[in-house]
């Protein structure tokens, strides 16, 4: 069984001590810098964009997985490239023509990846799916750390997982929103591969110790 991936979200970072959360990650046992780029078009929110990014990337020694939450993700997939993203999702919901959409992530050396809303049907991915690297499954609504976690997350999972297998695709599934100690070891059974943590990780009293127990109870 290949390893289980940590991706702590820097949207719960303390943004007026990047540097250090930042570095707080580099010497934990996370795999992944997962960033949450909002426009407050797709969701009712905004984030923070490019000059921010440049800042985060200066200092990231793992790979950095963007998600855009974002209308018209094309207009900026060599930006995010130039500015050190090592794997770009793009939202389901945003891309009319996400093939395209995909191809030119890859053809700017970057893996690709898809998010998929929570109302949002799994099998919409059939024709795809082989196309695509990662599927960011969001298990809350895309817009803010901090929210509950969905529990038709797990069903979703499964389905994911089947078409995985029938396409003989080599997917990877991301679940991104309310993951904790207590939801982890379920997600990874029902077939998770990478976990996002926001709020978990950065309001926890010892920040590389939540890190390391996420990542045990993940690959236990
Ligand atoms: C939500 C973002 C998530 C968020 C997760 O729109 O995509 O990555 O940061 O935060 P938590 O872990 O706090 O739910
Ligand atoms: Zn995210």
């Amino acid at each position: 069984m290949s390893s289980k991936l940590i991706a702590p979200s820097i949207l719960a970072a303390d943004f007026a001590n990047l540097e250090r959360d930042i570095h707080m990650v580099n010497h934990s046992d996370a795999d992944w810098f997962h960033i949450d780029i909002m426009d407050g078009v797709f969701v009712p929110n905004i984030s923070f964009g490019m000059p921010v990014l440049k800042a985060i990337t200066k200092y990231t020694k793992k790979p950095v997985d963007v998600h855009l939450m974002i209308v018209d993700p094309d207009r900026y997939i060599k930006t995010f490239a130039d500015l050190g993203a090592n794997i770009l999702s793009v939202h389901y919901e945003a891309c009319t023509h996400l093939h395209r959409t995909l191809q030119a992530i890859k053809a700017e050396g970057m893996q690709a990846g898809v998010a998929l809303n929570p109302h949002t049907n799994v099998s919409l991915l059939e024709d795809i799916i082989n196309d695509i690297d990662l599927v960011c499954m969001m298990s809350v609504n895309p817009g803010f750390g901090g929210q509950k976690f969905i529990e038709n997350t797990y069903n979703k999972i499964a389905q994911l997982k089947a078409l995985i297998e029938r396409r003989g695709a080599s997917t990877r599934i991301e679940i991104d929103g309310g993951v904790t100690d207590k939801n982890a070891k379920a997600l990874v059974d029902a077939g998770a591969d990478v976990l996002v943590a926001g709020s978990f990780v950065f309001k926890s009293e010892d920040q590389i110790k939540t890190i390391g127990d996420l990542k045990a109870l993940a690959n236990s």
